[in-house]
């Protein structure tokens, strides 16, 4: 029987999860499979003072260049994250003629290219399953599954703390810290949060996307992200009785040679499918040509999820012995080299837009002039009933509007005497 050493490099709570599966299903593999994945060395920064993965006859050590090193073994598995060690990691490990195995959503998102022409320069693969949606097969559904098709535009909800947070928070009335706390406590946030609550995260994820759909490798630098730290129950709630969600989206969109790449909270009609994914679910929906929609849902962060892609990706490799990386996924076609990144700026979409203001007459004229200099048309205008001289929320419901335009006429209405705090506005997309 083949065995197929494996060298994990990161023995974090995804890389337990690996281990675990590995352990368990390693009988099971070799029936099924006809070969042995062993994980022959574990290495990790802090490996005295992780859990022991009871495993015979692997070594555990603190240098990853045990790993690299190792001629015997054949796939590594990156499990660090972040930027470096984990670039220099990967490339060392296709230089020394191993395959890899990334969940590294960031450094694929920043130096995709580079990582895969380096693979097939070195006749390596780089599979990285879990750098979206965790488990929930995205990547291979994109790469092979749906392969000979257009991608006129592709809708997710690719992070799971945040999805957590705006569920819990409507579902539960919890604070957004509380439900923050709760998904750290379990395990589906990044080490620093941050990154999950200020968007990063899924635009890093949506970063990948639109290299595998649209052969463009876009930098987040140059695209819209916005996080959901400034959504209130208020607007859960508002959005609720207009028969609207919110969730944090990320998109990415085909106009003629234009790509219209954003990632922020979105309203999105209650009987879209994508509103209906709660807690720490995931969901991709594609729009394709020919096949029309897909849509792909499951849990997208989590210890077991993030590990099953992982161990997908193995079982994949191990069993295409020959695989390399396929020029496409690095090489832009001709079509796909015209494609520019539409400026925000230049984006239209309806708004909802809340203002706190004082509640007194007159008020919603001087509001609602500021928004028609700015050609701004209202659609629709909703008050909480509140006391008289207090301040109330209004929320307004545009009809497609400018985004500049609406910048412009949001910075002007700050500065108002009748209105009390920054206007929260989220955008709204017909899907
Ligand atoms: N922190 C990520 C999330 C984990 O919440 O989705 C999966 O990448």
């Amino acid at each position: 029987m083949e065995r197929i050493n494996i060298g994990l490099i990161g023995y974090g709570i995804v890389g337990q999860g690996v281990v675990k599966i590995l352990k368990n299903r390693r009988k099971f593999f070799k029936d099924k499979y006809k070969k042995d994945f062993f994980i022959k060395t574990i290495a990790d920064r802090s490996i005295i003072k992780k859990p022991s993965p009871g495993l015979d006859n692997t070594v555990l050590t603190a240098d990853h260049h045990v790993v690299l090193n190792d001629k015997d073994i054949h796939i590594v598995i990156e499990l660090i994250g972040g930027m470096s060690p984990a670039k220099d990691i990967i490339l060392s490990a296709l230089r020394n003629g191993k395959h890899v195995v990334t969940a590294n959503k960031e450094l694929l998102a920043t130096c995709g290219q580079e990582l895969f022409r380096q693979a097939n320069a070195d006749n390596r693969m780089i599979y990285f399953e879990s750098a979206v949606g965790a488990g929930i097969p995205i990547i291979r559904t994109i790469t092979e599954g749906v392969a000979g098709n257009k991608f006129n535009g592709v809708y997710g909800i690719i992070n799971g703390t945040c999805n957590f947070i705006l569920t819990e928070m409507s579902r539960r009335g919890l604070t957004f810290q509380e439900a923050l706390k709760e998904a750290q406590e379990k395990g589906y946030a990044e080490s620093n949060p941050t990154l999950d609550i200020n968007g990063m995260d899924t635009a890093h994820k949506l970063a990948v996307l639109v290299f595998l759909t649209q052969g463009k490798f876009v930098s987040v630098k140059d695209f819209h992200v916005e996080g959901i730290n400034h959504i209130s129950h208020d607007d859960i709630e508002f959005a609720n009785t207009l028969n609207l969600t919110i969730r944090l989206l990320a998109i990415a969109k085909k106009i003629g040679n234009e790509l219209d790449v954003r990632v922020h909270p979105t309203l999105i009609p209650k009987d879209h499918g994508l509103a209906t994914v709660n807690g720490v679910d995931n969901a991709i929906f594609l729009d394709m040509d020919p096949m029309g929609d897909v849509f792909i849902e499951g849990q997208g962060a989590g210890q077991m999820t993030a590990a099953a892609g992982v161990v997908s990706d193995l079982i994949n490799l191990g069993i295409r012995k020959d695989v390399r990386m396929p020029t496409w996924i690095f090489n832009p076609t001709e079509e796909q080299q015209d494609l520019n990144l539409r400026k925000i700026d230049a984006v239209e979409t309806r708004f909802y837009i809340r203002f706190m203001v004082i509640d007194k007459p007159g008020v919603l004229s001087i509001i609602t002039g500021v928004l028609g200099q700015h050609n701004i048309s209202i659609a629709s205008v909703n008050q909480k009933q509140e006391n008289k001289g207090s301040t109330v929320p209004v929320v307004m419901l545009t009809h497609v509007a400018n985004e500049r335009a609406v910048r412009d006429a949001l910075e002007q209405i700050t500065h108002l005497a009748v209105v009390r705090s920054k206007p929260v506005a989220i955008r709204m997309e017909k899907l």
